[in-house]
């Protein structure tokens, strides 16, 4: 298991333990997480699992995909340098204590 840390848009934060191979997305919607919608189910082609990686651990997450990338093009909420999409991130090991912003909005 992995400890992430999602702070949903209200400021709360919810720290749980998501089984390694499970995306972060699945992280967030099994533990009834605010701020994520995740209308595709994880199949890269929604956007609304935008999140914002602490910008110190970008370097321990696996590149973004062009498909990922082109997706982040559609965020609804401002898109930045530590923009990810959270069904495209599998919880690992490196991952641990990993912390996600969610954004105001998905839609
Ligand atoms: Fe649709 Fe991530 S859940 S792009």
């Amino acid at each position: 298991m992995v400890r992430i840390t999602y702070v949903e848009p209200s400021g709360n934060a919810v720290t749980v333990n998501v089984a390694e191979g499970r995306s972060l997305m699945q992280g967030a919607t099994a533990n009834g997480v605010n701020g994520i919608l995740a209308e595709c189910g994880g199949c890269c082609a929604c956007g609304t699992c935008h999140c914002y990686v602490d910008p110190a651990r970008l370097p321990d997450l696996p590149e973004p995909t062009d498909a990922e990338l082109a997706m982040l093009d559609t965020v609804a909420a401002e898109r930045r340098a530590n923009s990810r999409l959270s069904c495209q991130i599998k919880a690992s090991a490196e991952l641990e204590g990993l912390v996600l912003v969610l954004p105001d909005r998905q839609t």
